[in-house]
């Protein structure tokens, strides 16, 4: 398995009392998330630290890359004192962890009932056409676009939805996703879309709201 190139700092401690470099692990937290997990993990009750996996998971994905390598969960059982086990059942159980390395940009398209209803395969065949990633799972040739199927994101009264790493793009059309495709595509970043509002009219209130009527 190929290193990540991570800024490193073998003198942060583990819950053991030992450093990663003592421990031989080759992947190591850095300064600013080895103080988050202080915080993290205090949260939790005196003898409960452990029960911060699951933010520490999440950290490690977004520290080392996006994805979680076997050194990187290896690395969260080290800190939290856990059988590596433990980490992995966790890890492979929930779809907001990636077990493989994913491209700049990861999209994430609805497919659930509300998405499904108001037209998600359309979206689904927009990103495909636009980014080249036939099957849900795989990053394009460039590396720049990794495409996955995913349940419902909560975002269902603006159906359909995609996710594109943390940021939700509603009410979309093909159209509208190409646009946000070529808009990545040109080197911008998901957080400077500016949306529009959706054409529809709204049936009750009729493109009017309260002190309008
Ligand atoms: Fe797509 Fe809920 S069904 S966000």
């Amino acid at each position: 398995m190929s290193k990540l190139a991570v800024k490193i700092d073998p003198n942060v401690q583990m819950a053991s009392g030992q450093t990663p470099k003592a421990l031989g692990l080759d992947l190591q937290w850095s300064k600013a998330a080895a103080a988050k997990i202080k915080r993290i993990r205090a949260r939790y009750p005196q003898g409960r630290q452990q029960s911060a996996l699951i933010p520490l998971l999440w950290l490690a994905q977004k520290e080392f890359g996006g994805w979680l390598s076997v050194d990187a969960m290896n690395l969260v059982a080290t800190t939290l004192d856990l059988p590596y086990i433990r980490v992995y059942e966790v890890a492979t159980f929930y779809t907001m962890f990636n077990l493989k390395p994913i491209g700049q940009h990861h999209i994430q398209v609805c497919t659930n009932c509300s998405c499904m209803i108001r037209g998600s395969d359309k979206i689904v065949q927009a990103v495909q056409a636009n980014t080249g990633v036939q099957s849900s799972g795989e990053t394009s040739e460039d590396g720049l676009f990794t495409f996955t199927e995913v349940e419902c994101l909560g975002a269902c009264v603006n159906a359909p939805m995609m996710q594109i790493g943390q940021h939700y793009f509603t009410d979309l059309t093909p159209e509208k996703t190409k646009a946000i495709l070529t808009f990545l595509k040109a080197g911008k970043h998901p957080s400077e879309w500016v949306d529009t509002p959706p054409a529809e009219v709204d049936p009750i209130h009729d493109g009017k709201y309260e002190g309008e009527m």
